[in-house]
């Protein structure tokens, strides 16, 4: 009698374990940078004359099959900034960070309070100053609705031409060599 009880009680764990397991792969799942994806790739030359480079050359008079939305990449790869006051892209995934008047997700992790033990970056002090410079103790609100002006990193194909140069780029000719 208490040996079946035993049993049944590391039967139920077994599958208990297994179940939370299974949750958790889940969660990962959703987490996991993005695996391949083909995306069709416009010709960039062709579009720059179109009338809209969405509608990817189609005529007016025809609906073009929507190519799939973009992935978000979620690798923690950053990438590098074209001048000094670009906001950073942000190189993790934000579904359900959720930012209203009462909580601010992205703060959670990026304030200064509480970035080491998330081991994320501060946001930086531009984010405390009201527009007089002066700066505050909490975020200000100018900077409070992170996604004006940040924004996730895809995978999303170039759908025009353009001569866009970081300013590094710029600099390069006229930079003193290295040494
Ligand atoms: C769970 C914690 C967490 C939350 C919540 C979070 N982040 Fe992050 N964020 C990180 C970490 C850690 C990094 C460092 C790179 C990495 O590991 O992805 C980072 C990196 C960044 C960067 C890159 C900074 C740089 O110097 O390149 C930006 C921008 C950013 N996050 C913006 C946001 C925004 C906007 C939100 C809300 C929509 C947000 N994060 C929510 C943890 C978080
Ligand atoms: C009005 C535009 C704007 C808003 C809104 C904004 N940022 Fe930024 N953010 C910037 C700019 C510009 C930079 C780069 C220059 C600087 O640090 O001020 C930056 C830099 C950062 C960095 C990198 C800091 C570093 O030291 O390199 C992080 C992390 C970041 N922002 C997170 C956030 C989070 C989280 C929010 C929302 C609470 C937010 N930002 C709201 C414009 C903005």
């Amino acid at each position: 009698m208490k040996t079946g009880m035993v049993v049944l009680a590391v039967v139920a764990l077994g599958v208990g374990i297994f179940v939370g397991r299974g949750f958790d792969r889940a969660d990962e799942q959703v987490l996991q940078p993005p695996t391949t994806i083909t995306v069709a790739t416009p010709k960039v030359t062709e579009l720059s004359n179109s009338i809209d480079a969405m509608r990817r050359g189609a005529a007016l008079n025809i609906e073009p099959e929507s190519l799939p939305l973009a992935r978000v990449e979620n690798a923690d790869i950053k990438r590098g900034r074209a001048y000094p006051m670009q906001p950073p892209t942000i190189p993790h995934a934000i579904d359900s960070y959720q930012v209203d008047q009462n909580s601010n997700r992205c703060m959670l992790c990026h304030g200064q309070a509480n970035a080491q033990n998330f081991q994320a970056p501060p946001v930086s002090v531009t984010h405390y100053m009201d527009r007089d410079g002066q700066v505050l103790a909490e975020i200000s609100a100018r900077r409070y609705f992170c996604v004006q002006c940040h924004v996730v990193q895809t995978d999303a194909p170039t759908l025009v031409d353009n001569s866009f140069l970081g300013a590094d780029e710029i600099l390069a000719p006229t930079a003193a060599p290295a040494e």
